[in-house]
């Protein structure tokens, strides 16, 4: 496995085995690998010839105050862990090589509509980070392939949108989301937790999943069922910053008669903020 810091090396990289005729796929990250990404990782090994994998801590979708300095890095851990799985290169660059600009120049290209609201409401230029990161990689990378975590639901929609909106010649897949056993979504920021929030944690996503069952089973009142789902996690030390019924692919409010929508929830707890998301489609 090649680690790959500079920006040329990797365009040579990219370019010779783009002369072989070779496909190559794209997870992007910003380390501290868990089973989550390496889930990433190995569905990215069966759509094509070659695995990048970033490492990149984003400076750019982190606001002050946020955990940018703190964000867990562990370089030595995720080599081992992406050796393990085959990856053929892990392109680990410095913020100058993908800013050489300046990070206050990136933002050029506008956050998709799919981007407004949710976490964008919470998370004022998140998305604006997360689409300078991702159209700047994918420039660097070129690749035929990306994948990304369903976890992240409005983030994935947004690259969906952006390939879309540019005209990218990259096919995205996106990968379900690993769970600890008692439903837990993994996520770097779960180290986080205390151990009476991680005790509290699994809330999240059993609330989302009764909601979901409710939906299912033919409720439309979809203001109470919100707000039933935000006071049970206020009941226990969560601070949720939204709980939401959304069209599945538009993320517009959803409509009675809808038959693909997703139930999307941010919660803090503790020092962590937990995203987690329920799919509720005709066939689920
Ligand atoms: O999901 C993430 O880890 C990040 O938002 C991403 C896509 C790697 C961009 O920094």
């Amino acid at each position: 496995m090649l680690t790959v810091r500079d920006v040329s090396e990797l365009r040579s990289r990219v370019e010779s085995w783009r002369g072989q005729n070779q496909r190559i796929v794209f997870v992007p990250t910003m380390g501290n690998l868990h089973a989550g990404h390496l889930a990433l990782v190995r569905h990215a090994r069966t759509l094509g010839d070659r695995v990048i994998v970033s490492i990149f801590v984003n400076p750019t979708q982190f606001a002050p105050g946020e955990d940018y300095d703190s964000y867990p890095r562990t370089p030595q851990d995720d080599a081992q862990a992406l050796a393990a799985e085959q990856v053929d290169l892990v392109f680990a660059p410095d913020v100058d090589s993908v800013y050489p600009d300046g990070v206050k120049a990136a933002g050029a290209y506008p956050v998709p509509p799919v981007g407004h609201g949710l976490e964008d409401e919470f998370r004022p230029g998140f998305f604006a980070g997360v689409v300078s990161v991702v159209k700047r990689l994918f420039e660097l990378v070129q690749p035929d392939w990306a994948v990304f975590g369903q976890k992240d639901y409005q983030q994935l929609a947004v690259i969906r949108a952006m390939i879309s909106d540019l005209g990218l010649p990259i096919e995205l897949a996106s990968v379900a989301t690993v769970r600890e056993a008692d439903g837990l979504a993994l996520s770097s920021r779960n180290q986080y937790l205390s151990a009476e929030e991680r005790a509290h944690a699994p809330l999240l996503y059993r609330t989302l999943c009764e909601l979901a069952e409710r939906l299912r089973q033919g409720d439309v009142d979809y203001a109470a069922l919100e707000q039933e789902a935000m006071h049970k996690l206020a009941s226990v030390d969560f601070v949720p910053d939204y709980v939401s019924i959304r069209q599945a692919e538009s993320l517009l409010p959803v409509t009675p008669g809808e038959r693909n929508c997703v139930v999307l929830a941010a919660a803090r707890l503790g020092r962590a903020r937990l995203i987690d998301n329920v799919i509720v489609s005709d066939n689920t």
